[in-house]
């Protein structure tokens, strides 16, 4: 099995590699870190530089003319705050990387590749609407239209918007160091989910993933899925 991953160098990105490469898939994967696990056939990219992805993704998978799985889990959090406040070219660049860079990828691995199944790395925040996610909140809403629509586009390929739940990694090292929580009430909850059940490793998680992964394809392509709402 072919796999490729995008943000292999931390949290759900990694787990998911080592998962993979315990499996005895082949793991191709990108980040601007390096991937801490040498078995992962990495290249560096960084993925703000749009015009450079299709070259590097070039010379990752040169030799494979087809993917399995492609995961587009690479994303960045942004700041926490009103939208009203935020810079735009602040959310520009975050859109940059969780959007445009992921329409960059597809258009490679399912328009100069094949691939069978693609999952982008979304979020509950893309539907919550909750004050301060503003940047992420939107870029995960249009990756989600996005891999909708790429469905209809890329027939042979089974989409889906995936939402992982809580996890504990770096995203959330950045949420729970927040302490001004007044305004932004939803992060109350997610401080208080870190070291419960309701936040998981993301080792936790990734030993569950490729069986949850299988059963998204009995969704219709191109559909959002939120991991605590599947049966
Ligand atoms: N953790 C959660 O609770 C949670 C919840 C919902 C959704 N998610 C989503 O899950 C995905 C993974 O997040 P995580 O929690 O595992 O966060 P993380 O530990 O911060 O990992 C993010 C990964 O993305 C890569 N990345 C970020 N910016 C990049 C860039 N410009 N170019 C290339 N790679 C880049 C990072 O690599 P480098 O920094 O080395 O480039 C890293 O490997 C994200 O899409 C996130 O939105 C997470």
């Amino acid at each position: 099995m072919k796999i490729f991953i995008s943000g292999v160098s931390s949290g759900i990105g990694l787990a998911l590699a080592k998962k993979y490469l315990d499996q005895g898939a082949d793991v191709y994967g990108l980040s601007r870190r390096p991937c801490p696990d040498s078995r992962v056939k990495w290249i560096c990219c960084d993925l703000k530089d749009l015009d450079s992805i299709k070259g590097s993704l070039n010379e990752l998978l040169s030799h494979n003319a087809n993917i399995d799985l492609a995961i587009l889990n690479a994303g960045v959090l942004g700041t926490i705050q009103d939208l009203s406040a935020a810079k735009l070219e602040e959310l520009k660049a975050m859109i940059d990387i969780n959007l445009w860079a992921n329409k960059e990828l597809i258009d490679y691995i399912c328009g100069e590749r094949t691939c069978s199944q693609v999952i982008t790395l979304s979020s509950g925040a893309a539907v919550n609407g909750n004050r301060g996610w503003s940047g992420y909140s939107l870029s995960k809403a249009a990756l989600n239209m996005m891999t909708s629509l790429y469905s209809k586009e890329f027939q042979n390929t089974h989409f889906c918007a995936f939402a992982p739940g809580l996890v504990d990694t770096a995203m959330q090292d950045q949420l729970c160091s927040i302490t001004e929580t007044d305004n932004f009430t939803s992060l109350q909850r997610i401080q208080n989910a870190r070291g419960t059940e309701n936040m998981p490793t993301a080792d936790e998680l990734a030993d569950k993933l490729p069986n949850i992964f299988k059963k998204l394809l009995e969704y219709t392509s191109g559909s959002f899925i939120d991991i605590r709402k599947m049966n």
